[in-house]
């Protein structure tokens, strides 16, 4: 399967690690692109909004492209962050604000809906919860509905000092997720059907619409999604 991991750092910590473990247990080696931010899009939004008029817009548009192209032609998506402050990295987070178009509100990518993705972060205690959280929002936000996690209180600073218990118990973890990706089957969820159609109602009105809004007016309508077809 076609694997993309997004890692939100560019060192080779623990977080990197599980990543690694569960992309090489669903993906042979050409299968797997990997993107480290920031060293592959090392930009914040500027709040503009280009992006809605035209996505070509973005400032950052050439990097933010080679990614998305990966992260479109993917069957898995793999994502990996160090708890920061109880949340994702600034990296990872500003990676996810430079999505925001793909978000359900605006012009989600239709092949989103069948594609699976892993969300993991390690912490040295607390707050992978919440850290993982910033990411399956945003996945879900984009019309991912299978996603599977991974936290981990690793009490370490990198993967070399975790507790070989820990290790072992947090790598059978991984390994477990991996082969539940492989062969599991993509449903799409409850919680995806009703963004798409609170999204779809709140779309349909034209009256509210702003002319920033236009073009998320028209890509819904091209894609025949007030008439009754739907993405996934
Ligand atoms: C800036 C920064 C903030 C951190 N915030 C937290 C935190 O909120 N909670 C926690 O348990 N560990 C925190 N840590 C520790 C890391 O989350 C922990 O060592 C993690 O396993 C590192 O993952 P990595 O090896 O993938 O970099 C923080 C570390 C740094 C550098």
């Amino acid at each position: 399967m076609k694997t993309v991991v997004i890692h939100g750092q560019n060192h080779k910590g623990s977080s990197y690690h599980l990543g690694e473990i569960v992309a090489q247990h669903i993906a042979a080696p050409e299968e797997i692109t990997e993107i480290f931010l920031p060293r592959d899009l090392n930009h914040f939004c500027l709040g503009c909004y280009q992006c809605l008029q035209a996505e070509e817009k973005c400032p950052f548009y050439e990097e933010k492209k080679v990614i998305m192209d990966a992260v479109k032609e993917a069957d898995v998506l793999v994502f990996t962050t160090p708890t920061y402050c109880m949340r994702a990295s600034a990296s990872m987070k500003a990676f996810i604000d430079l999505t925001f178009v793909n978000w359900m509100p605006h012009r989600p990518q239709p092949s989103m809906f069948n594609k699976k993705a892993v969300v993991i972060s390690t912490a040295a205690g607390a707050g992978a919860k919440s850290a993982i959280k910033d990411i399956t929002t945003c996945l879900s936000y984009w019309g991912v509905s299978y996603i599977k996690t991974l936290g981990a209180s690793v009490a370490a600073t990198n993967w070399n000092e975790i507790a070989p218990k820990t290790k072992e118990k947090i790598t059978k973890k991984a390994e477990k997720i991996a082969a539940q990706v492989c062969t599991q089957k993509v449903r799409v969820n409850l919680k995806t059907r009703f963004i798409f159609q609170l999204m779809k109602l709140s779309g349909n009105d034209s009256s509210k619409m702003g002319t920033v809004l236009q073009t998320d007016y028209l890509y819904w309508k091209e894609n025949g999604w007030f008439n009754g077809k739907k993405p996934y």
